[in-house]
Formats: structure tokens, C-alpha cells, sequence
């Protein structure tokens, strides 16, 4: 794919933010991809332009239906100077399994990684270099037709915003508390659970913003039908040492597939620790926090890399994880996977692409 460069003139350029205090998705570069699709054309124009407003027709299907997608991923410079992606081509496959389930037009895998690099190339500049910054990439693709009626719209934008980050929650490395809601649910099977679509994220906020008035991080969905079995964080998938096994819920069809979920499952069986992928009751694990079974928990995402849980709350009652403090094993696959994201650890299974 040709890609047009509409490029800001040097002198035009953002200042860079302060690498010691990014925070996340407050910065954006000077320069964002877009792509167009109409039903004739398919995906057409593609373009690195600078970063500004789009130009949406207030009936934008977008606007009223919320048929978007999203993805997340990151681009890190390592002490070589290298600036390196983790697994993209899982975020292509993604997001044409969520494109698929919101009825919208898929992408062309190559096309999609093509985009990003070339963009991440444009904006090298960006890449921050302190240890613990990346540049996250969020692609993500809107219905942009005007139109009312309830029915897939014919015409989308395909967009790529780049924005240098930090940690994603305020704690950093250090353990969350985490709040599991038996009154909200976040997705039934057979709904978009699974699909990294906007609305999903619009229907935790409720329960979010309820937990952080009590001074919880976040919050720990269970199933919608029986409220028993545990899902996922909403920002993350959730993990637990119970003993000696690692213990996550399995993709029951309304938990996102997450790519550190399945990284973290691959080192574990890579390191000969058994890791399980299985329904997992709320009762299930707070018995083994109160017995003393339970030695750790954390979550996973590519915003909050590995994230220890320090404690859950529920029903009033709190447990604390692991004496409240950072696991063996979430640091053990916390140092390898950034190890093998900034290149400092060798990655044995080829998740890294180079941005050249
Ligand atoms: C990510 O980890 O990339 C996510 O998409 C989570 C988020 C909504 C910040």
C-alpha cells in the first residue's frame, strides 16, 4: 500500500512532554494515519497526516449507535535505540474478530501493521526512552456514515493517534485494590464481550467510578448470568497462583482475549508452571485467599502491563493478596516481558517486530 505523507513542517513541531510524567492518553503526536472506506471503494486514501479534528456529519452512525473498535498496543526504544512492537499482528487479528462482530469492514492484516510502522517511523521522536515509557498506538475504526436507520453503516474511517505513556494506574508497579461488583455486569455471552468495541468500555464506567469513591483502582467483573464466575478487570484480564498453579478464566465468549493474557500463559508453560484456563468462581478464590492457597494476583493488559493485585473486596469483606505486596512471579513475568518488549531479554517466541 502507497501511503501519502502530509507532513507538519519542522518548525511546526510539538514540544515533547516531560518523559517523567506522561501519565497515559494525554499527549498525541503531530501526526495521525487515516483511511477511508466506502462501499465501491474498500479501503481507499491512506494517509499520515497531522494529528487534528475530524470532520463527522452530526448523523454519523458512530455517534448514535456506537459501532467502534478499538485496539491498543505500544511501540519501545531499547537502550540500542531500536524502537520494537509486541505481537502486532495479534492486534490485526483482533481487531478484525471485533470488526467481524460489530458488522463492519475488516482490514487487511499487513496493511494494518504497514500503517503502524510507517506512522511509529514518522514520530520516532516520540518514542520515550525512560524505563517504564512507550508510545501506546491505539487504531481504531468508526462508522462514519450519516444515517439513521438501525443497520451497518457503509462507510467508516480507519484512524491510527499515537500517544507517549507511563504507567496506567497511578500505583505504577505497586499492588492495586480491586473491588468485585456482584450489582453491574460488564458483558453477557452472546453479547460484544469479547469484541474491543467502545460501548463496552461506556457500560463499566458506572461501576468504575462507584469503586474509586471507596478508593478502589478497579473493578473485578463476575458473569452476568450467575454473577459467580470471575471474568475480567475491564482494563485488564485477571490471573491467581492458587499453590502452585496459575488459574485464569477461560475465553468464555464475554472476556477480551488479551495478547499479554496469552504471553503470560505461554512463559508460564514455557517455565513449567501449570497454567490453567478455566471457569473460576468468586467463592473459589476467596477460600483459597482465606486458607492461605492463594499467593498472588494480578492482571494483565498492554496498558497496565503486569498489575499485582494487593487486595479484592467483596460483600463487604476485604482479602488481602500476598500480604498486600507484589508477587514472585507477577515480577518474574513483569521483567521478562518488558525484558523482551525493550529487547533487553531474548524472545523466544519472535513477538517483537522491528520499526526500521
Ligand atoms: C489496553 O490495554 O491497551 C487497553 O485497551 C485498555 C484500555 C482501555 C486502556
Amino acid at each position: 500500500m502507497e501511503i501519502e505523507k502530509l507532513l507538519k513542517d519542522k518548525g511546526n513541531l510539538k514540544p515533547l512532554p516531560d518523559e517523567n510524567n506522561l501519565g497515559f492518553g494525554i499527549h498525541f503526536t503531530d501526526h495521525m494515519f487515516k483511511m477511508d472506506y466506502s462501499e465501491d471503494q474498500g479501503w481507499h486514501g491512506p494517509r499520515i497526516m497531522p494529528y487534528g479534528d475530524f470532520h463527522l456529519d452530526p448523523a454519523a452512525v458512530v455517534l448514535h449507535y456506537g459501532q467502534a473498535i478499538f485496539e491498543g498496543l505500544k511501540a519501545y526504544k531499547g537502550r540500542d535505540q531500536k524502537i520494537r512492537l509486541f505481537r502486532p499482528r495479534e492486534n490485526a487479528k483482533r481487531l478484525n474478530r471485533s470488526a467481524w462482530r460489530m458488522c463492519m469492514p475488516e482490514m487487511d492484516e499487513d496493511k494494518f501493521i504497514q500503517a503502524i510502522k510507517e506512522l511509529v517511523k514518522v514520530e520516532a521522536r516520540w518514542v520515550p526512552s525512560l524505563k517504564g515509557t512507550s508510545l501506546y498506538i491505539r487504531p481504531f475504526i468508526i462508522a462514519s456514515e450519516p444515517f439513521l436507520g438501525v443497520r451497518p453503516a457503509k462507510e467508516y474511517i480507519f484512524s491510527i493517534i499515537l500517544t507517549p505513556v507511563g504507567a496506567y494506574y497511578s500505583e505504577g508497579f505497586n499492588p492495586v485494590k480491586i473491588f468485585v461488583t456482584d450489582k453491574f455486569v460488564r458483558a453477557a455471552k452472546g453479547g460484544v464481550g469479547e469484541a474491543k468495541t467502545a460501548g463496552n468500555y461506556a457500560a463499566s464506567l458506572m461501576a468504575s467510578e462507584e469503586a474509586k469513591k471507596l478508593g478502589f483502582t478497579q473493578v473485578l467483573w463476575l458473569d452476568a448470568a450467575q454473577r459467580k464466575y470471575v471474568e475480567e478487570v475491564g482494563t485488564m484480564n485477571i490471573f491467581f497462583l492458587i499453590d502452585d498453579t496459575l488459574v485464569t478464566p477461560a475465553l468464555s465468549g464475554s472476556i477480551l482475549p488479551g495478547i499479554t493474557r496469552d504471553s503470560v500463559l505461554a512463559l508460564a508453560r514455557k517455565w513449567g508452571i501449570r497454567a490453567e484456563e478455566r471457569p473460576i468462581s468468586i467463592d473459589e478464590v476467596l477460600e483459597s485467599a482465606e486458607s492461605g492457597r492463594l499467593k498472588e494476583c494480578f492482571g494483565t493488559g498492554t496498558a497496565a502491563v503486569i498489575s499485582p493485585v494487593g487486595s479484592l473486596y467483596y460483600k463487604g469483606k476485604s482479602f488481602e493478596v500476598n500480604g498486600g505486596k507484589t508477587g514472585e512471579l507477577a515480577q518474574r513475568l513483569f521483567d521478562e516481558i518488558t525484558g523482551i518488549q525493550y529487547g533487553d531479554r531474548e524472545d523466544p517466541f519472535g513477538w517483537i517486530e522491528f520499526v526500521e
